[in-house]
């Protein structure tokens, strides 16, 4: 096909029947490998960005939501409801309008980015501010799905791990093996999760002889899987990875052993200094979270634990515009303003510095 059909037409034969017989899609997934000379530079190592913000609503979240959202019509629901940092309520709000069903979203109260509320509200879900954070809504909106006949969207519900482990598939299909090293952010342990169940199948009876080590990255505030604790306060300027008891922590760490991998943390200071690298020399915008994996990588590079010249994938999660306040920040942490001139050529010159040709 010219036209990329979405994750569920494009991996029919690795997804379940019930994802297929109601599919609602936007055109999720087929997101570029981006080459990263200046992380080569810096690693030693070949880098490819999986740029996850090129999906429909801007995250990795609408690879389990098309499928998520198509089991739930196949199930005959009418209803969906979801715990989130942002990505997930923004991706269910859109496939739901796609799906025709009604779509109810809780999140932390003032830790979600303007963009992602404002997608979801622009899509029509009910969006209910919880006063708590991520954790609470997640428990609150699992006992509702016990009780109610609303479909649970979050990732515990195992028809979102199917359609993300598709991420894993492309990045085999394109490099032709699987990567030495694949890098990404955690949060709630969905992706880690559904990547490695890619990777591993790909590796049992697909195109790969292998499997990559995984490394995942949380924020320091937010770290219960490298502290082996929950946080009850988790903090981080990262919101979407602000979880303090992920729902998939053993799935995570079945990740990492059975991968020969790891996951570690990395400072808020590294995290928006991978941001600005990625931002300035990559020419790759990402949300803080996003920027976390290669917050990772680098201080992996910095303890020359880099192998050199491996070939390292890393997914960039979400878009850089659902979070775009770390932008216009200096790394002091003052803010960025435009500057302004006269529209005159002369004030443009002089504001630019131009020497004269
Ligand atoms: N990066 C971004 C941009 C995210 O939105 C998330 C999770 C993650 C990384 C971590 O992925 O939870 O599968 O380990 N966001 C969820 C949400 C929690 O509600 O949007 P994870």
């Amino acid at each position: 096909a010219i036209q990329w059909r979405g994750v569920i037409a494009e991996y029919a034969d690795r997804l379940p029947d019930h994802v297929q017989t109601h599919v609602v899609t936007l055109g999720e997934g087929g997101t570029p490998l981006v080459p990263a000379p200046a992380l080569d530079r810096r690693t030693g190592a070949h880098v490819l960005l999986k740029v996850e913000g090129q999906n429909p609503t801007g995250s990795f979240k609408d690879r389990g939501m098309t499928t998520a959202m198509s089991a739930a019509l196949h199930h005959g629901a009418r209803a969906v409801i979801c715990a989130s940092t942002g990505n997930t309520s923004a991706s269910a709000a859109a496939y739901s309008a796609a799906a025709g069903v009604t779509c109810a979203v809780l999140v932390p109260d003032g830790k979600i980015a303007m963009g992602k509320l404002s997608q979801a509200v622009a899509h029509g879900a009910r969006l209910l501010q919880v006063d708590g954070n991520f954790d609470d809504c997640l428990v609150a909106a699992r006992k509702l799905a016990e009780a109610y006949p609303v479909e649970l969207v979050n990732s515990v519900n195992p028809d979102r791990i199917e359609g993300q482990k598709t991420a894993a598939f492309e990045i085999v299909d394109r490099l032709g093996d699987a990567p030495d090293v694949h890098v990404l952010p955690v949060g709630n342990a969905g992706n880690i999760t559904a990547y490695w169940k890619g990777f591993v199948e790909y590796a049992v009876d697909g195109p790969a002889t292998r499997t990559p080590a995984m490394w995942g990255f949380q924020a320091a505030g937010a770290a219960p899987i490298v502290l082996g604790h929950p946080v009850t306060e988790p903090e981080t300027v990262a919101t979407a990875i602000r979880i303090g008891n992920p729902a998939s922590w053993d799935r995570a760490l079945a990740a990492r052993d059975e991968s020969g991998g790891l996951i570690e943390a990395v400072t808020d200071e590294q995290i928006l200094a991978a941001h600005r690298v990625l931002s300035r020399e990559v020419g790759v915008f990402v949300e803080p979270a996003s920027a976390a994996g290669v917050a990772g990588l680098l201080m992996m590079a910095e303890q020359g634990r880099v192998p050199h010249g491996a070939r390292i994938t890393v997914t960039v999660t979400g878009h850089g515009l659902k979070d775009p306040q770390w932008a216009l920040r200096t790394p002091d942490g003052s803010e960025v303003r435009p500057e302004r001139v006269d529209p005159d050529v002369v004030s443009i010159v002089r504001a630019l510095g131009l020497e004269e040709a």
